[in-house]
Parts: structure tokens; C-alpha cells; sequence
């Protein structure tokens, strides 16, 4: 039996990894979260209170990283400031969770001698015309364009940093746009599914021709398990579901799938700096650990979204108007 410290696992894909791992696995699971915002308790119910443990703390807190770092066989590290258009607002706490917090997570599982594996994204990578034929993989150079991705970007190069001068025993993965059961609906799937319940059009950033690479997050999950347990010291593994759509069609999809006119949402002021194509090349992750994807159907996934934020309306209900409020005053 494995004990894991899963730090940001009260957020989205932190909380559906628990599940995933207590599911799926013997694991035993503590997950150290700071229970910002994007934080919530109520994701992480109803989990085996033998095997389950929520510690509320942040990593940006050494004295206790260490000690839960000591007490675990190994760490998963989710925690982040996760949100682009946040990035752009303040920039400071993304500087600080996700560098200087990932730092402690780092000279902790250096001290103690324990494994770890590091959650980014493919932002790191920057963006792709609509028409290139090549997609990121491991080899693709770092070009992040936000502070978000900046962030990201740094932190992965700490680990390599750590791997290489320290030894220390960490993966990397570098994943696409997941989509899924609670994730926070300031986000693109999310706010437009919440929008529609409650009678608002959707809202699309600028012409809409951005691509993104959609992933269910169980699929991401089943992935970073398959890295935790085969994959190679100091390897990076990107991971992604081969789902590339705009997101004027993914609105459309949304608006099908709820049952109203597929013309029936606004433009809005576009993002600043907007990344336009990301696309994963995931033939090592595949080749090398065997990883399939289990949702090949966008549109299924979606259906299933949808009807979990139709079922949960308590769940989001509390942020809506503040969120909402957020982007009107941007123009969004
Ligand atoms: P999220 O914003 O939903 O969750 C982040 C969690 O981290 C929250 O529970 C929050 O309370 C916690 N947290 C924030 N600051 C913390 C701190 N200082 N100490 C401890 N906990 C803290 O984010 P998410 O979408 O679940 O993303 C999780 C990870 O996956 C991030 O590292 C993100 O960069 C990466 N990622 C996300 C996607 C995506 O599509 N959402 C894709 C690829 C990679
Ligand atoms: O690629 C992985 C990344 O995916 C993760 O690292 C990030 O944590 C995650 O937030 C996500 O970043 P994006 O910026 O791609 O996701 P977001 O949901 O914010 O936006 C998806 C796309 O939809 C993007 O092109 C912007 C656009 N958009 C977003 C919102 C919130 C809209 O058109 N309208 C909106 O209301």
C-alpha cells in the first residue's frame, strides 16, 4: 500500500485524482490544500475515512511540507493557481504558489528522499498556428505567453533542476484542457453550462477560433497514476486524448446538448495575449506505459458534465453571481 501526499486535491482535477486513486487503487491518500477559492471541501466528501485525510495548509508553508512530505511514500503536486484571466488581474500569488511553493515541495522531497511527481500543463509550450502539422511534445521548446503559464513554466524547470543537481526522484506531465465533474466554473465548459441553466448566453472570447485539446479528467488521472508507478526518473509525459475542437464549436456542442439554437451566444472582449491552438503529441505516454484514453466520445463526456452541474446546482450556486461579476466588469 502506497501512503500519497496530493497537495491541491481539494481543487478540480486534485479532488478527481483522490477519488480516482481511493477508487482504483490501496493507496492512502493526505491532501494538503490551501482552500483558496478554487478550494473546496465539499469535493472531497464521502471518501473512507481510514484511508482519507484533508490537511488545510499551504505549500508555500515549509515547516509543514516537510513534515507531511516525511510522512508519505510520495507526493502528487497539483496545487496551483490555475485560471489564465486571473493571471492577468494579479499576478503575485501565481509567482508564489506555483514557483516558490513547488521550490519547498522540491527541497522537501529532496531531504527526505521520497518520490514525486509534478502536475503542468501544456501552456508551457506556448501556441500553434491552426494549420501547423506539428503538435507539443517533449521536445518542444518552452515559449509560455501568460504569467499563469510563465509560472508553470518555471516550476517545471525547477524540477528538472532538482532531478539532475539533487537526484531527486521526480516525473513531470504536461497535460491539455481537462474537462469534467467540479471544475470550477470560471472556467470556458463550466461557465458556459452554468450560464445556459441559468437563461445567460454563452459568452466567447473574440471570434472563438482558438483550439484546445479536450481531456476528461479521468483520463488525465488514470494517466498520472500510470506515470506514479512506471514512468521514468526525471521523464516528461505529455498527456492528451487527441480532442482538438474550437470553441465555437464546443459552444455549439454545449447548446445542442441543452437543447437551444446553436447561434444562441454573444461575443465578448477577447483575452489578452489569447494562446491560439494548443495539441498534444501523447505517442510516448501511449507507447512506452501502454495509457489509453477511456473517453473517446467528446460528446458523451460533455452530456455526462452537463448533467453533473444540472445535479449539483448547490455545489456551484455560491460562486455564480461573483464570478459572473468578475467577467462583466472585463467586457467578458
Ligand atoms: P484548481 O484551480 O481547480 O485547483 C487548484 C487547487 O490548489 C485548489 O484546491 C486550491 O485551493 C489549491 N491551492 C492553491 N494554492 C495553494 C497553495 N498555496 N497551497 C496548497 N494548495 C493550494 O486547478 P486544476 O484545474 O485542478 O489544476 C490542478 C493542476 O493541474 C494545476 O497544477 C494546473 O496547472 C494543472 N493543469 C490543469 C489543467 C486544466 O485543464 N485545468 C490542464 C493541465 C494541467
Ligand atoms: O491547456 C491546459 C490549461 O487549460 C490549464 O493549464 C489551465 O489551468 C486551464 O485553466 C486551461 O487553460 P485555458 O486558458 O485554455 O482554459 P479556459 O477554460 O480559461 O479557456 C478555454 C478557452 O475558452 C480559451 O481559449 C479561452 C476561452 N474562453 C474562456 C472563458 C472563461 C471563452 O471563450 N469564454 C469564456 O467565458
Amino acid at each position: 500500500m502506497t501512503s500519497l501526499l496530493v497537495t491541491g486535491g481539494a481543487g478540480f482535477i486534485g479532488s478527481n485524482f483522490v477519488h480516482w486513486a481511493l477508487n482504483n487503487t490501496d493507496a492512502t491518500v493526505t491532501v494538503l490544500d490551501a482552500l483558496t477559492y478554487a478550494g473546496n471541501t465539499a469535493n472531497l466528501g464521502g471518501l473512507p475515512e481510514e484511508r482519507f485525510e484533508l490537511v488545510a495548509g499551504s505549500v508555500t508553508n515549509p515547516g509543514l511540507v516537510n513534515e507531511l512530505v516525511e510522512a508519505h511514500d510520495a507526493v502528487v503536486h497539483f496545487a496551483a493557481e490555475s485560471h489564465n484571466d486571473n493571471s492577468l488581474e494579479g499576478p503575485g500569488v501565481f509567482i508564489e504558489t506555483n514557483i516558490v511553493g513547488t521550490y519547498h515541495v522540491l527541497q522537501a522531497v529532496r531531504q527526505f528522499g521520497k518520490r514525486l511527481h509534478h502536475i503542468s500543463t501544456d501552456e508551457v509550450y506556448g501556441d500553434l498556428e491552426l494549420d501547423d502539422p506539428a503538435k507539443f511534445t517533449a521536445q518542444t521548446p518552452y515559449n509560455p505567453s501568460s504569467p499563469y503559464s510563465a509560472s508553470k513554466a518555471a516550476s517545471d524547470h525547477l524540477v528538472r533542476a532538482w532531478v539532475r543537481s539533487f537526484g531527486v526522484e521526480a516525473t513531470l506531465s504536461n497535460c491539455s484542457n481537462n474537462y469534467g465533474p467540479r471544475q470550477h466554473i470560471e472556467k470556458f465548459i463550466p461557465r458556459q453550462i452554468t450560464n445556459l441553466i441559468d437563461g445567460i448566453r454563452p459568452k466567447l472570447y473574440g471570434a472563438g477560433e482558438n483550439v484546445r485539446d479536450w481531456i476528461h479528467v479521468d483520463d488525465h488521472n488514470s494517466a498520472v497514476w500510470g506515470i506514479l508507478q512506471k514512468g521514468r526518473i526525471g521523464e516528461t509525459y505529455l498527456i492528451g486524448a487527441d480532442g482538438e475542437k474550437n470553441n465555437k464549436e464546443v459552444v455549439e456542442l454545449i447548446l445542442q446538448l441543452m437543447g437551444r439554437k446553436p447561434d444562441d451566444y454573444d461575443h465578448v472582449t477577447d483575452r489578452p495575449g489569447h494562446d491560439l491552438r494548443y495539441a498534444i503529441d501523447s505517442t510516448k505516454l501511449r507507447e512506452e506505459l501502454g495509457w489509453e484514453p477511456q473517453y473517446t466520445d467528446f460528446s458523451e463526456g460533455l452530456k455526462d458534465t452537463i448533467t453533473w452541474y444540472e445535479e449539483n446546482e448547490a455545489w456551484w450556486r455560491p460562486m455564480k453571481d461573483t464570478t459572473e461579476a468578475k467577467y462583466a466588469a472585463k467586457g467578458q
